[in-house]
């Protein structure tokens, strides 16, 4: 497999997951804010769009990821900014054996 080749990476335990509080997780170069929302999982940059704040060190309010710096807030399957029209990048992910894995 190349570098660079886009595949599925390991992120942790979904048990450790827990609704309503995202978490950074790096992998490589790259740094994520994930989440569960109910039964749903997802991942996205974790780099705030207005001034690159972390967003899991965020709050989430339903599918709603709040940034703790200036309170823009994303919708966390679209990336959609509800302030600014700004988009976060979301990214594909799957739990295998209990094990939540994202596509990038
Ligand atoms: S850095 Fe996130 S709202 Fe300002």
């Amino acid at each position: 497999m190349g570098q660079g080749e886009a595949r599925w990476h390991p992120v942790g335990p979904v048990g450790q997951i827990t609704e309503g509080r995202p978490m950074r997780v790096d992998i490589g170069e790259r740094a994520f804010a994930v989440g569960r929302v109910g039964d749903r999982f997802f991942a996205v940059d974790n780099a705030c769009p207005h001034a690159g704040w972390s967003l899991g060190n965020g709050s989430l309010e339903g599918k709603r990821l709040v940034c703790s710096l200036h309170g823009w807030n994303f919708d966390v399957f679209t990336g959609e900014c509800m302030l600014s029209g700004d988009k976060l990048g979301t990214y594909p992910v799957r739990v295998e054996n209990q094990f939540l894995e994202v596509f990038f």
